[in-house]
């Protein structure tokens, strides 16, 4: 406590060199309003006499006002006045409070129950180290307590407190409370979740929050507040082995590199040997710097800047790891995805994925199933939807430093993000490395791409025309590459009816399939590149998200978007081969213009109107554009 004598700014200083010894709980409350989650949180917080005054004068006249407990104070209030902001046009996906007491801070995350919620409670859950999970005594354990701890468990927390509510509506039973406990206890098992601590509440009345009840004289445990201030979870990941992701390589001088970063487990000890990931060089720590001086040693939770013996290199996104227990990189892994966005996740599509500081490019796998939250049920999947969890495996095009995330949520958590919004639009957990990544290596071959290319005498392209069908792709592209090996060019033209027959004629027209259609072609393509060969592909290739993808796969200059650019109208009014009259009488279903999407190109290499041009002169202005920048000179 500050001294009396203090001045009010040394009070104020004393006060904060106190709360910064305390040590931090983070956690999250599941339940519904009605199962008493907003009283239960509003009586924490005035309990811990975090609630200013003039919150306090509001709070007391609006309870009387509007408060449903008579005249009492309704602890609802302080929580739900939020319900205002939200009207006003706020988005509060999660509400963090924060309060204290002498013993340990507290943030809680306070998030809603219902499952179309899902996403908000895994955010919420995702930087917690225990839950409270709440239950009306006279409901006992329901569907979504199921479905919250679930979650909870899933998202890696490792201790639960059982809070029995309303416990005066069923008159203090003891049994009835047994009862509750050993149904929950028996789920809690099932899923995982060990540490469950069971407390007979009434949050409205104070019972067992901070005070022991003596209407419950049965109950002989911790109340919350002594559960919350007591439980051990710093040890949880200061036992684990060492790891710090790199967050970035502090080099202000030539005397000077650290590598700066958060403890993520373990401790980190001046002289400790340690490994760099994922290059696998050994050395030791040489200095531990931080902003108040140099440390012998920092443990999780630190952000700290290490020095090394020796000159290795490391950049950010590499682990710096205890040498006798380093964790594995890999490329392909199995993981739990939490899906996030509206748009549903389509296997095959390529998201970014950022996991500590690195961020990849991944393509998912096929779904293994979705899991029903509910009743735990494995159900099969083609896409996962708003809410949906699922399993599925997915690969990066780099090599990730990582952990499964049951044993460490900063290796092994990651998002996925859209790579043309860069909105969030999933969550994951890494399970496991597939083996048979493990067992793949890239082949050094001695006939490189430059070689081959030379020897074609050209510079290896990528002519990507997109359109609607009936745009003219096909006859625009054909006449490009007669003028291409007019000239003496290797090439070759990839057309979306012609692959379809063969290696896509797996496929149809759905959004999944023609996502894997345009993954398959630009696959193609750019083992044609590596060839040496200038390759023309003509597909409706109707997603930006796939077009960016192929994109992606070649270097800078080497592939060229031509978008060609007809009204839908017009595409209709010619109907080469019927198929909008078929559409259009529903005969044919996902046709692209009509029930299904065409996703306009926004920044092609070249737009061809092909109502102000004819073929002729788009071929001519393709090979104009190749020559102008520089694709058609020699190598
Ligand atoms: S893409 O959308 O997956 O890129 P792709 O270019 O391979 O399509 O195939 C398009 C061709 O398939 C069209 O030119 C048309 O001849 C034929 N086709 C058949 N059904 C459809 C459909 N539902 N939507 C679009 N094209 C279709």
């Amino acid at each position: 406590m500050a001294a009396n004598s203090g001045t009010a700014d040394e009070d104020v200083a004393a006060r904060f060199a106190e709360e910064e010894r305390k040590s931090l709980l983070r956690f999250i409350t599941c339940g519904s309003v009605d199962d008493g989650k907003s009283t239960l949180i509003g009586r924490l917080l005035y309990e811990s006499k975090t609630i200013f005054e003039d919150h306090w004068r509001t709070l007391t006249r609006d309870s009387a006002r509007v408060g449903t407990r008579q005249g009492q104070i309704d602890f609802a209030l302080l929580v739900d006045g939020l319900a205002a902001e939200r009207e006003q046009g706020i988005t509060i996906d999660v509400a963090y409070r924060f309060f204290s007491t002498h013993r340990r801070k507290f943030i809680v995350a306070d998030t809603p129950g219902h499952e179309q919620y899902t996403r908000n409670m895994v955010t919420g859950a995702s930087g917690a180290d225990l839950a409270v999970v709440l239950i009306d005594a006279r409901k006992g354990v329901l569907v979504q307590t199921r479905r919250h701890s679930f979650l909870v468990s899933l998202l890696g927390i490792r201790h639960v407190v059982l809070a029995v509510n309303k416990m005066d509506l069923v008159d203090f039973d003891e049994q009835r409370f047994n009862a509750i406990v050993d149904d929950y206890r028996a789920f809690a098992t099932r899923i995982g979740l060990g540490d469950v601590t069971a407390i007979p509440l009434v949050a409205v009345d104070g019972d067992n929050i901070v005070e022991r009840s003596t209407r419950m004289p049965w109950y002989q445990g911790p109340t919350l507040i002594q559960c919350l201030e007591q439980i051990d979870v710093e040890s949880d990941v200061a036992h684990r082995p060492l790891r710090m992701p790199v967050q970035w390589v502090n080099r202000p001088n030539a005397e000077f590199r650290g590598f700066a970063g958060s403890i993520a487990s373990g401790i980190a000890r001046v002289g400790d040997a340690v490994r760099v990931l994922p290059s696998g060089r050994t050395t030791r720590i040489h200095r531990i710097v931080t902003a108040d001086g140099d440390l012998q040693e920092a443990s999780a939770g630190r952000a700290v800047t290490l020095t090394l013996e020796d000159e290795v290199d490391v950049s950010r996104g590499d682990v710096i790891a205890a040498t006798d227990a380093a964790p594995e990189s890999a490329t392909q892994f199995q993981a739990t995805i939490i899906w996030m966005h509206e748009e549903p996740l389509l296997p095959a599509r390529s998201y970014l994925l950022k996991i500590g500081s690195v961020t990849a490019n991944a393509t998912m796998m096929p779904i293994r199933h979705r899991i029903n939250v509910n009743t735990l049920e494995k159900l099969a999947a083609e896409t996962l939807e708003l809410n949906d969890i699922g399993v599925c495996e997915l690969q990066v095009d780099r090599p990730v430093v990582f952990e499964p995330y049951a044993d460490s949520r900063t290796l092994g958590g990651f998002i996925l993000i859209d790579r043309m919004t860069f909105n969030t639009v999933g969550a994951g957990l890494l399970s496991f490395a597939l083996r048979r990544a493990q067992n793949l290596h890239w082949q050094a071959l001695d006939v490189t791409k430059p070689l081959r290319a030379a020897l074609k005498g050209q510079k290896p392209a990528v002519l990507w025309l997109t359109g609607l069908s009936g745009a003219g792709k096909s006859t625009i592209a054909n006449l490009v590459e007669k003028r291409l090996a007019a000239e003496g060019r290797h090439t070759y033209l990839l057309d979306g009816d012609n692959v379809r027959h063969g290696l896509n004629k797996d496929l149809g027209f759905t959004e999944q399939d023609r996502v894997e259609n345009i993954r398959r072609v630009s696959e193609v393509a750019r083992l044609m590149v590596d060839a040496g060969l200038i390759v023309l592909v003509s597909f409706i290739s109707p997603f930006r998200a796939e077009r960016g993808a192929a994109r992606s796969l070649f270097g800078e200059g080497e592939f060229l978007e031509v978008f060609v650019d007809t009204s839908l109208a017009e595409a209709e009014r010619r109907d080469v081969k019927g198929l909008y009259g078929k559409a259009r009488r529903g005969e044919l279903k996902n046709f692209t213009g009509i029930d299904s999407p065409y996703e306009v190109p926004e920044k092609p290499e070249l737009r061809i109107d092909t109502q102000q041009v004819s073929a002729e002169q788009a071929a001519d202005l393709i090979v104009e554009q190749m020559r102008r920048r520089g694709l058609l000179s020699a190598p």
